[in-house]
């Protein structure tokens, strides 16, 4: 007989403890552990480690080159970021907050791929199939689309295999249920089984197959954060609330390069893409005022964006000093801020800041660095930098701003919308190349205060 052993499982996060506690010590939910019973030793194996050697060895010289099929979503924009369209048989997590446009995404695209000859299955979880064909008029689509109302995993999997779709959208991972999971329905234990099942479902069947996911602002309270590992390719929907502009940006991607992004306008009828990205990130009002710098970003492969970046500097009236960042990372900001006050002895700790960037759009690039530091002498300086200005360049701990790649790149994108100046890291080989009196570089933040005079 094998031995049996207690264990307790937390019904929310999965975890295990060895005794019953009223709270999980990992996720802090409370009456959530549930007595399981396992066995120490697996019933009817032997512990003997001998086993077939696998039949499955391959040597890649004998495995030729293979072209990924892949389906079009109507929207060149996602698309790309997908790195050509959909790979047949992967599995695709589409990320993004709540209301930001995920459905409206899925849907429209679901549309177009069925119009194109594939048998498309949307499975509906959160809305009635009545409430979809509402959303369906009011992209001016009419279509065939086959609408699932269901949210049980097996009897999904039961009828998709049954239908003999070809893509799937799953809308939303947090509304399925599996009768063989644990756990509250969305909660981690739940989403990742369910996600594995898919996953399981679509390589064994080759269907094609979108999870649509709701992520809030900290990425934590809904889980697919926990799910990125699993999936082929991990998609977010961001943007503000209740601005027009959307970005789909690639986190990761098995079949193509990540870090794409794709722009689309939220309208009356529906996601709109946006072909032409420049300039669409710049609030013109307020450029050329004092705390206003703008700057370039390379994302992907292929997307230049000029994006608009904001400070306030005011006196603190606590004796500790607020940083606020939106778009921003606020560590980053603290470090850039200890910059400028040891190197240009500004008395930043004496003031608040406050940072913002434009239209929504999140900086992740160290480029950002040196319009961020602009943007808060100038506000703190009250003094404006020329309208025309972009900036990119990283800072270094010892004040030294350093070039960024793609350099020529943001060049030719500022100057082809207009920009007249450049203000921009010292390369090693900048020596090598003609000068331009339009371009000027840093060999430290000293050197930028010449700005400020
Ligand atoms: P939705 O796709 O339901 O968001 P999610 O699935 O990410 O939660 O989009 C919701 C918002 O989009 C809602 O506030 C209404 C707006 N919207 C439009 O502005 N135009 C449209 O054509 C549609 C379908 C939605
Ligand atoms: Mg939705």
């Amino acid at each position: 007989m094998p031995k049996t052993e207690k264990q307790f499982v937390c019904a929310s996060c999965s975890s295990v403890s060895l005794k019953w506690q009223g709270r999980c010590s990992k996720c802090q939910t409370w009456n959530t552990l549930e007595e399981k019973q396992v066995f120490s030793q697996v019933p009817g194996k032997s512990k003997s480690t001998h086993s077939e050697p696998s039949k499955k060895l391959v040597s890649l010289s004998n495995i030729g080159a293979q072209q990924y099929k892949r389906l079009k979503t109507g929207f060149k924009e996602f698309d790309d970021v997908l790195g050509g369209g959909l790979v047949v048989g992967s599995l695709v997590l589409l990320g993004g907050d709540p209301g930001i446009g995920k459905s409206t995404l899925a849907l429209e695209s679901a549309v177009n791929i069925q119009a194109l000859g594939s048998r498309v299955v949307y499975v509906a979880g959160e809305e009635s199939p009545f409430q979809i064909k509402m959303r369906e008029g009011r992209l001016n689509k009419s279509s065939s689309l086959d609408i699932l109302p269901e949210t049980n995993l097996e009897t999904i999997l039961a009828s998709l295999s049954s239908i003999g779709a070809e893509v799937v959208i799953v809308d939303s991972i947090q509304t399925i249920y599996s009768d063989q999971s644990t756990g509250v329905t969305g909660g981690i234990s739940q989403i990742v089984y369910i996600t594995n099942a898919f996953m399981r479902f679509a390589k064994q069947t080759g269907t094609t197959i979108i999870i649509i996911g709701h992520v809030t602002k900290e990425g934590i309270l809904a889980g697919p954060k926990t799910l990125e590992h699993m999936v082929d390719a991990v998609l977010y929907l961001e943007g503000e609330r209740f601005g027009m502009l959307r970005v789909l940006r690639g986190i990761k991607n098995r079949f193509g390069s990540v870090g794409e992004v794709g722009v689309f306008e939220m309208t009356t009828e529906g996601l709109k893409e946006v072909t032409n990205t420049s300039g669409l990130f710049l609030d013109s009002a307020s450029l050329g005022k004092a705390g206003s710098a703008v700057t370039c970003v390379v994302e992907g492969n292929n997307k230049a964006v000029l994006v608009e970046v904001q400070s306030l500097v005011n006196k603190t009236s606590f004796g500790y000093p607020k940083r606020t960042v939106s778009g921003f990372d606020a560590s980053r900001l603290q470090l850039i801020l200890a910059i400028v006050e040891k190197y240009l002895k500004l008395p930043m700790s004496n003031y608040d800041v406050f940072i913002n960037v434009t239209g929504g759009f999140k900086l992740e690039e160290r480029a950002a660095d040196l319009p961020i530091a602009l943007a808060v002498i100038s506000s703190l300086k009250e003094y404006a930098m020329p309208s025309g200005m972009v900036a990119f360049g990283e800072l270094g701990l010892t004040g030294e701003v350093r070039s960024v790649v793609q350099t020529q790149k943001r060049i030719k994108e500022s100057f082809k919308l207009g920009f007249s100046s450049i203000y921009t890291g010292k390369s090693k080989d900048s020596s090598k190349t003609k000068p331009d009196p339009r371009i000027k570089t840093f060999a430290h933040i000293k050197d930028t205060l010449d700005l400020f005079t």
